[in-house]
């Protein structure tokens, strides 16, 4: 027998070993190929074929793995733990308190928050969705999410098709000869064709600048379960009486060139809310990839969601004359409130984006209540946040699909 064949592998591992390195981690370092500077190991796991289909599976060391989110090699976020989406890691070993994930989204560990940092024994081969939502309508929120539910319910995260009517309007520019697209605003899609935003967010005269985004969620990230779909925009209407000094009649409908294939699990529209109801004081959710706090330079990579109660007019406008909005400041008819509690709110990045409130007899269900207009400042106790008042505005809504029809 040739001894040199013997004695390399030996070598190898041997010459591997240090005295706080126990000996299993050795092996899996030299199966797995992952280097452990500082004893933890944050480096790569090569992968060894390169197939191309949707979960293709790739064989390292002794251990099946399916393909790793981005380029040819796992994430190594621990010690035999390895980055991998979320719904190929079983639970059992796997820490799934969340904890690991709110570290991801500050920046260390796994890259995306579709990720989860995964015992290599407990990464299964084939994707494990849970159930998906069986609803026909509008305004169902998944709020355990579409496939996989990922977020904790401190988190102020959306989970992934949690509000299946969240659409991104992005804006095409050009710089230095290059096409750049870039997040301009959120919205909402009110039919499977038409998006509801801030008259704020747009101009009439660029229509071919915008395209629609439905069904993103992490905008870093194609991993998700369901991929987004993008719509260019054929025509925007915007309110008349649009004043963008005091952002009364802040509302904008843009009509799609196609629709949106609302039979993807993860899009849906949202319900109007009829004239007369009443959503003073109810909990209610925003939903944006604005920034997370007043002064913030960049905006979030993942759906934020925000709880927040809708405020009265005369309280709101009350509250807003203690700002430097002064004692005279009156509240258009066409605006209303919801937050004003400390570090609840939506910000900078948010505009256009919808805010949403559950139906009195089945609160699965929601309407669209607000667009997020402005603020003073984000997140401040009693300075609750202004939104165009959807409910206010439902005749001139009315009116105009009905002129397209
Ligand atoms: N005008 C901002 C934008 O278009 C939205 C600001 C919302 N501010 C607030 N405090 N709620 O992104």
């Amino acid at each position: 027998m040739n001894a040199k064949l013997i004695l390399i592998p030996i070598f190898l591992i041997g010459s591997c070993v240090t005295q706080d390195q126990p000996i299993n981690d050795v092996i899996f370092d030299v199966f797995f190929n992952v280097t452990t500077p500082n004893g933890i190991s944050d480096q790569v796991l090569r992968e060894s074929n390169s197939e191309t289909t949707d979960h293709p599976v790739t064989t390292v060391g002794q251990k099946n793995l399916p393909r790793p989110l981005s380029g040819n090699s796992f994430q190594a976020c621990g010690t035999r733990m390895v980055c991998v989406r979320q719904y190929l890691c079983n639970n059992g070993k796997v820490d799934d308190s969340g904890t690991k994930l709110i570290e991801i989204r500050l920046g260390s560990g796994c890259n995306t928050g579709l990720e989860k940092c995964c015992d290599i024994s407990e990464i299964s081969d084939e994707p494990t969705l849970n159930p998906l939502p069986s609803t026909v309508g509008c305004g169902y929120r998944n709020k355990n999410g579409v496939g996989i539910k990922i977020s904790e319910p401190t988190d102020n995260v959306a989970e992934f098709g949690e509000f299946p009517w969240m659409v991104r309007i992005l804006e095409k520019t050009i710089s230095n000869g290059k096409v750049v697209i870039s997040p301009k605003c959120g919205g909402s899609l009110i039919a499977p064709r038409v998006v509801l935003t801030g008259a704020h967010c747009v101009n009439t005269t660029q229509i071919l600048n915008y395209r629609v985004r439905a069904g993103e969620w992490d905008s870093k990230s194609n991993a998700e379960p369901y991929p987004h779909q993008d719509r260019e925009v054929e025509e925007i209407i915007m309110h008349e009486n649009y004043n963008s000094g005091n952002l009364k009649n802040n509302i904008a409908l843009l009509f799609l060139a196609t629709a949106f294939d609302t039979a993807a699990p993860h899009i849906n529209t949202i319900c109007l809310p009829p004239a007369n109801t009443n959503f003073d004081s109810l909990r209610c959710f925003a939903s944006g990839w604005g920034a997370k706090n007043q002064g913030d330079e960049n905006l979030t990579n993942i759906l934020k969601k925000i709880d927040l109660p809708v405020v009265s007019k005369a309280k709101c406008q009350n509250a807003l004359r203690q700002t430097r909005l002064g004692p005279f400041f009156k509240l258009h008819s066409s605006l209303m409130c919801a937050g004003g509690e400390i570090g609840k709110d939506t910000c900078k990045g948010d505009g256009g984006s919808p805010l949403v409130c559950p139906m009195a007899n089945n609160s699965d269900r929601y309407y669209q209540v607000g667009i997020v207009s402005w603020g003073i400042g984000c997140g401040n106790e009693n300075v609750p946040g202004v939104y165009a008042n959807v409910k206010a505005l439902r005749s001139w809504i009315d009116e105009k699909l009905a002129s397209k029809d």
